[in-house]
């Protein structure tokens, strides 16, 4: 049987499988509240906790669900070994500022501790040494190079020629007592608090724009205003720009992500390699039987080969490293990443000091996101936060921001004119069920989905953030632009912003 025979149909997240979410209603009218959030994930939902706990009034939307963005397809792994990392921020940043981002990450862990202890939450988080490996001779003197850098943020960590995995590697780099958990039991007994302390979360309510004043008010798509005193776009690409022009200041890829049965026991630990492509590992319980999680095949949004093969990859990794029989669960996810690699946490522009956002965290949400909420509250509170310089997204590196900008600009220029330019003049009549083609329809590039009930869906492939034309992801059958990310199911719906007006649809009846 083939790998693709043996994967599951449709792209489900085992997070979201193992647990209800307790649902919302959708605002139906215009309110009041100190602090307004937009984004129902890791940021939004402990901003509301820590916030509500203070007495804050605060409401959260939800453009969908909450918990079912990128905070419910993570790999949930809460560490400050963020892959090869330290080495080079320390060229761009310096000793000291690194140190702060280290700090950060190990505070948002002892953070996420201290809320389930104190919250008595039962979410399977447990301390794992987390292992950053190669098999390449390329990548020995970067290890080498990253555990030095280790050694001057005071950082322990041993450069080790053996790991508990068994898999074909040449050194590691350890980093102890790190953690993982089930991110989604932790978020929704966070929810349940934040309900107890008065926060009003809506869902299926998605805020378009700020009207930006002393006392912002978020302005819903269907015309409500939330009026507060701060707003925290909350929402992974922030939904308000501010004229801080996040579109170019950030890149979108997508990992996947395919949970296995294997005969074999797992030995304990979470890895990932420092090479490409990547492959991250770590394990999860299943009615007490483990379930591996092996994550990689990272590329940019709405770019490369067909998306199916990624799971594919993986899979067959899995097969052949731990002898993975059966996949249970296959997803994705997507992560934006900075110029300089590190997030943007804070005032979303200089002149605006009360709309916060927080967004860039590249893979590692649970510690970046975390924090992000404590540094926000912190502002709100008029307390000092030895994080926020770093994080400010006001800071300007020069080198290699600019050089990144005009390099990450381009390539959005090559796509949106790449796009214009393409005829493509694909036959709809070869369509099979379950695929998808791209097509000039009256001069206009139209993308037709045909769903496994013969029915055609069929849009304009312009996406409407900037003007790019979207590309089909076999994979999770979506609509993804290789612009800025922006995605949309396969009958146009806006899945993931910037963009926030469906693809528009077309009729049938213009094939004729
Ligand atoms: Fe910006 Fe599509 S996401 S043009």
């Amino acid at each position: 049987m083939s790998a693709q025979q043996q994967m599951p149909v449709v792209p489900e997240s085992y997070w979201l499988q193992s647990i209800n979410i307790p649902e919302f209603p959708t605002l139906e009218e215009s309110c009041k509240a100190d602090v307004g959030i937009v984004g129902g994930g890791i940021t939004g939902i402990t901003a509301a906790y820590l916030l509500s706990k203070q007495n804050y009034k605060v409401i959260l939307l939800d453009a969908g669900k909450i918990l079912h963005g990128t905070t419910g397809h993570t790999t949930a792994k809460i560490t400050a070994q963020h892959g090869l990392i330290y080495d080079e921020l320390i060229q761009h940043f310096g000793v000291e500022k690194v140190q702060h981002y280290y700090q950060a990450a190990i505070e948002a862990k002892q953070l996420i501790e201290t809320i389930a202890k104190q919250l008595n939450i039962s979410c399977e988080l447990q301390e794992e040494h987390a292992y950053l490996y190669t098999n390449s001779d390329d990548y020995i003197v970067k290890l080498e190079d990253e555990w030095k850098a280790y050694d001057k943020l005071g950082i322990k960590g041993e450069l080790v020629d053996k790991m508990p995995l068994d898999i074909p590697m040449k050194t590691a780099l350890v980093m102890s007592n790190q953690a993982q958990f089930h991110p989604l039991k932790y978020l929704t007994a966070l929810t349940k608090a934040c309900i107890d302390q008065g926060v009003r979360f809506y869902e299926h309510t998605t805020a378009m724009d700020v009207e930006y004043n002393n006392h912002p008010a978020i302005i819903t798509k269907e015309g409500q205003r939330v009026t507060c005193r701060y707003v925290i776009a909350a929402s992974h690409f922030p939904f308000y720009d501010g004229q801080g022009f996040y579109p170019t200041r950030m890149y979108a890829d997508r990992a996947y992500i395919v949970a296995m049965e294997t005969p074999k026991k797992y030995p304990g630990g979470m890895y990932i390699n420092a090479e490409t492509p990547t492959r991250s590992i770590r394990s999860t319980k299943i009615a007490g039987k483990d379930l591996w999680l092996v994550v990689g095949e990272n590329h940019k949004t709405g770019q490369g080969k067909p998306t199916i093969e990624h799971y594919e990859a993986l899979q067959r990794f899995a097969q052949k490293e731990f002898d993975a029989s059966k996949c249970l669960y296959r997803w994705s996810a997507q992560d934006l990443t900075t110029l300089d690699k590190v997030p943007y946490i804070g005032p979303i522009t200089k002149e605006q000091q009360n709309v916060f956002i927080a967004t860039g965290y590249r893979k590692w949400g649970m510690t970046n996101g975390t924090i992000a909420a404590k540094i926000i509250t912190d502002h709100i509170m008029e307390k000092d936060n030895p994080y926020t310089e770093l994080f400010s997204p006001a800071r300007f590196q020069a080198d290699p921001a600019i050089r990144k900008f005009t390099q990450f600009n381009a390539d959005v220029a090559k796509h949106l004119i790449k796009g214009k330019l393409e005829y493509p003049d694909n036959d709809v009549a070869q369509l099979k069920n379950d695929e998808a083609t791209v097509t000039r329809v009256q001069g206009k590039r139209t993308g037709i989905y045909k769903d496994m009930d013969s029915k055609l869906h069929i849009v304009d492939t312009t996406c409407t953030h900037l003007g790019c034309e979207v590309e089909w992801n076999s994979g999770d059958r979506t609509w993804d632009c290789p612009c800025h990310g922006s995605r949309f199911s396969y009958d146009g719906a806006v899945i993931e912003g910037p963009a926030k007006k469906p693809l528009q649809k077309r009729d049938a009846a213009e094939l004729d």
